[in-house]
C-alpha cells in the first residue's frame, strides 16, 4: 500500500505552486505599470516588479535550501486573479477609475500571496525547516508592505480623485433624500429605502 503523503509534501507542493504564482505576476507586472496614470502608482508596481523579480530568487534558494529541484506547479488561483485583472485593463475606464481598479487587482494579488506565504512560512517553521522560514518570511513582509503601499495610494488620493469624477461637484445621490425635485424612484428601490417598519 502506497504510504499517506505527509505535511512535508505539502510543504513543497505550496511551494512549487507560489513558484509558478510568482512567475505569474513577473509577467503581469509590466503590464499594471503601462495601464497605471498616477506617477506614484507607477512607480509601486515597478518597484514591487523589481521585489518580485528577487522573490523568484528567493524561493529558487528555498529549494536549494531543502535540497529539492525547483519546480513550477501551474497556480490556479494566481491565473484566475490575473485573468479578472487582465479583464479590468481592458475596460474603458476614465484614467482615474482604472488607478483605482488596478489597485483593486493587484492588491487581490497580495492578499492571496500573503495567505500563501503566511502558510509556508508557518509550515517551515513547525518542521524546522528555519533558513527556508526565514527566506520565506522576507518575502512574506514584502508582501505585506506591498499591500499596505497599496492602502496608502488609495486612500491618498487616487479613490478621491476617481470619485470626484464620478459624482462631480459632490453630487451624491443618496445624500440628499429629502429632496422634492429628486426624480421619482423605482417603487422596489423606494421600498427598500423606507424605514423599517415600527419607526413612524
Ligand atoms: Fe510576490
Ligand atoms: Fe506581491
Amino acid at each position: 500500500m502506497a504510504e499517506s503523503k505527509t505535511l512535508h509534501d505539502a510543504f513543497i507542493d505550496e511551494l512549487r505552486d507560489t513558484y509558478s504564482a510568482e512567475k505569474q505576476v513577473l509577467k503581469a507586472l509590466p503590464k499594471m505599470v503601462k495601464a497605471a496614470s498616477s506617477p506614484d502608482l507607477k512607480a509601486a508596481f515597478s518597484n514591487h516588479l523589481e521585489e518580485t523579480r528577487e522573490q523568484v530568487v528567493r524561493l529558487e534558494e528555498v529549494f536549494a535550501s531543502l535540497n529539492e529541484k525547483v519546480r513550477a506547479k501551474h497556480c490556479d488561483g494566481m491565473a484566475g486573479i490575473i485573468e479578472e485583472g487582465k479583464s479590468m485593463m481592458e475596460e474603458d475606464f476614465d484614467e482615474t477609475a482604472m488607478d483605482a481598479s488596478l489597485i483593486a487587482g493587484a492588491q487581490r494579488v497580495e492578499h492571496y500571496e500573503m495567505a500563501a506565504y503566511g502558510t509556508l512560512v508557518a509550515w517551515a517553521r513547525v518542521m524546522g525547516h528555519t533558513q527556508a522560514a526565514d527566506l520565506l518570511e522576507q518575502t512574506l513582509d514584502e508582501e505585506k508592505a506591498a499591500d499596505e503601499k497599496l492602502t496608502t495610494l488609495a486612500e491618498g488620493g487616487i479613490n478621491q480623485d476617481a470619485a470626484s469624477v464620478a459624482h462631480p461637484d459632490g453630487d451624491n445621490e443618496d445624500a440628499d433624500e429629502d429632496d422634492d425635485d429628486e426624480p421619482a424612484k423605482p417603487v422596489m428601490k423606494a421600498a427598500a429605502k423606507k424605514k423599517p417598519a415600527g419607526r413612524r
